[in-house]
């Protein structure tokens, strides 16, 4: 009997979206019912976003608040398999996502189901993805692979472009010097080598390998500094989410969160991470390697 597969995203710009189009292409025989839902919330967030709209979506990701999706509807019940493809939104999983996985009947198909996640990202996706497992994990559902693709330019290179991109709507160079935004376009197209990879677990259903297979074929990559970023920013993010849900005027507290970042990403990061791996990080090399294999999905413990 022919394998069921579910794959479940959203995308705005179409990125994830092609993502998860390369993924799927080994799955396209008649060993496998592929089915490929995107979702989409009522209330859409429009692209390309004003400065305003893109930080209010800070508090509702940070602190997981969903919004109403619109309806979708799922041939099968249960699947052998689940595709869950998703973006981060402020170290976060993306408000839609998080939508997905508060979904009451979603949750049923989820449990007793293994699901592979592929992530499409800037650079930033470890705290968003500790939430994931969260929700699959009270889902009922197995995560047996992860695939990271990122923007592989340098960290404030990448947050230039990808502000570009989402605030001007334009996925080219920036005056001709910046690299285009988002994942490289041969880094999609090459997301079906690790569909191949998956296809071949999901066929003999022993996941065992899986991860230790992508991370071999650098479907997913943890960088140091990133690491090291994420787990500081994490923190500071909840105290922001939680200081504009609160605030009196929403606006101006988010305008001072925005200039909050700025100065943070191109000021105060590049400073700490200078001081962190001169002084810190050469007598953490056996801790820093832990974490990398924790935050790869190739151990359960940080
Ligand atoms: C509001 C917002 C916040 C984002 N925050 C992050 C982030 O924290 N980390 C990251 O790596 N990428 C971040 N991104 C980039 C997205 O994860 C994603 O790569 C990009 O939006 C394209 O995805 P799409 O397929 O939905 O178009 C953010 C994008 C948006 C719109």
């Amino acid at each position: 009997m022919s394998k069921k597969i579910l794959a479940i995203y959203y995308t705005q710009t179409g990125q994830l979206g092609d993502i998860v189009s390369n993924f799927l292409m080994p799955f396209e025989s008649s060993d496998f019912m592929v089915e490929k839902v995107c979702i989409n919330p009522v209330t859409k967030f429009t692209f390309p976003w004003s400065s305003d709209s893109f930080f209010d979506a800070m508090p509702e990701s940070v602190l997981s608040k969903p919004t109403e999706l619109q309806p979708f509807v799922l041939k099968e019940t249960s699947y052998d398999l689940i595709i869950l493809g998703y973006q981060p939104w402020f170290l976060s999983p993306s408000i839609p996502t998080t939508s997905l996985l508060e979904n009451e009947s979603f949750k049923k198909v989820l449990n007793n189901t293994p699901v592979v996640t592929i992530i499409g990202a800037r650079n930033m996706w470890i705290n968003a993805h500790e939430r994931i497992k969260d929700y699959l994990r009270n889902s009922g559902a197995k995560l047996v692979g992860n695939i990271a693709l990122v923007d592989k330019n340098t960290n404030l290179v990448s947050a230039v472009t990808i502000l570009y991109w989402m605030l001007w709507g334009k996925k080219d160079k920036l005056w001709g010097i910046f690299p285009k935004p988002g994942v490289a376009d041969a880094d999609i197209l090459n997301t079906k080598t690790f569909g191949q990879i998956v296809k071949q677990h999901v066929a003999k259903n022993n996941f065992g390998t899986l991860q230790q297979e992508l991370v071999d074929s650098k479907a997913i990559e943890v960088k140091t500094n990133l690491m090291f970023v994420e787990g500081r920013a994490k923190k500071l993010f909840a105290i922001w989410g939680n200081l504009v849900k609160k605030a009196k005027n929403r606006k101006r507290t988010l305008v001072f969160f925005k200039y909050y970042l700025i100065i943070a990403l191109f000021i105060v990061a590049p400073i700490v991470l200078f001081i962190y791996r001169l002084l810190f990080a050469p007598f953490l090399s056996g801790l820093i390697k832990k974490q990398k294999r924790y935050f790869l999905g190739l151990s359960t413990t940080k």
